[in-house]
């Protein structure tokens, strides 16, 4: 049997992407993680194609990372900052993405408070047959795709079996602590990581874990030890004070004295397990920072750098897919 072609012009969700197309994303990785190793870490794959990010939310990691893939892929970048452009002349979204589209971008990597954007300027690529790709860095507290695939990656490499692949985390468990109510991340990564085969463990208050989410196929726990129980991996959230409206906990200290991660904490978990973080971490507040700190237990600067050659990946994928239909 001929392995499938990659068909996909947007990534905007993982819901149904399928364990083939996980299967893809993690060798086309490792093989851009392979060009990231060599003395000149470059490659002409995009040359004279342009690939603009429009980040209308803060960022540090995806933003610089996504820049940073698409230069060792040769693109021209081109990069949009809300402050300083034509939106603070009243510029709808859809207008200022048909200004990049019409100067023949490529790609458009897309991240905004409200769920929904890059999905939204995805129709109107279609719409006005661009054949322009969308990629979603984040949108509201929907999805994140690309840190959830640079997470997949990060815990499939960890795995001794090369290249790295989907198998690497079946029956494995994997613990998300904090504030999943607010997170993009945890509901990506929930739909990779069920892809996998892992069985996944939600931890934190009633408040920010809610009921409904066991909907997705995964454990909910309002109390931290039995999520962390002979855990393989935990992965911390962040509080989101930026999408909180209301009260959801008393404090940030009785926060940390409930569901800080500790390495006291981490003796629950399977021996050797690893931690993950995002990132930005509030150090004392979701984890200790000696925790965080420590390359025997800490995945943290691997995801960071894995994200990369995930982000090479998803920009090629997209640039040469082939479209059905
Ligand atoms: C996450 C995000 O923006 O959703 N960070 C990231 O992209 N690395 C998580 C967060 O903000 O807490």
């Amino acid at each position: 049997m001929s392995t499938p072609q990659w068909h996909r012009r947007h990534l905007l969700s993982l819901a149904d992407l399928e364990p083939w197309e996980y299967e893809i994303i993690l060798q086309t990785s490792a093989s851009f993680a392979e060009v990231l190793s060599r003395p000149t870490p470059k490659v002409p794959t995009l040359q004279g194609r342009v690939v603009a990010m429009l980040f209308f939310e803060a960022s540090t990691r995806t933003r610089n990372s996504f820049e940073l893939a698409a230069k060792r892929l040769s693109a021209d970048t081109l990069n949009f900052s809300p402050g300083t452009s034509a939106l603070n002349k009243g510029e709808t979204i859809l207008d200022t993405a048909k200004t990049l589209l019409a100067m023949n971008t490529n790609l458009l990597v897309i991240r905004h408070q409200y769920s929904g954007v890059p999905q939204q300027i995805a129709q109107e690529c279609d719409r006005l047959g661009t054949g322009a790709g969308v990629i979603n860095a984040g949108d509201g507290q929907h999805e994140h795709p690309t840190q959830a695939l640079l997470d997949l990656f990060t815990l499939c490499s960890h795995h001794p079996a090369r290249p790295p692949s989907l198998t690497a985390l079946q029956g494995c468990k994997i613990a998300i602590v904090g504030d999943i109510l607010h997170s993009r991340v945890a509901r990506s990564n929930i739909y990779s990581l069920r892809a996998a085969g892992a069985t996944v463990h939600l931890a934190g208050p009633p408040t920010l874990v809610p009921r409904a989410w066991q909907e997705l196929g995964v454990a909910i726990h309002w109390e931290l030890a039995p999520a962390l129980k002979d855990a393989h991996f935990v992965m911390a959230l962040r509080l989101q004070k930026e999408r909180m409206h209301q009260h959801f906990l008393p404090s940030l200290r009785e926060y940390h004295r409930e569901y800080g991660l500790t390495r006291e904490r981490l003796s629950l978990c399977q021996p050797g397990v690893k931690l993950l973080h995002p990132g930005p971490a509030n150090r004392g507040v979701e984890l200790t920072s000696d925790i965080i700190d420590d390359p025997e237990l800490s995945l943290v600067s691997q995801q960071v750098s894995n994200g990369v050659a995930v982000r090479m990946a998803v920009l090629y994928l997209l640039s040469t897919a082939k479209i059905k239909g």
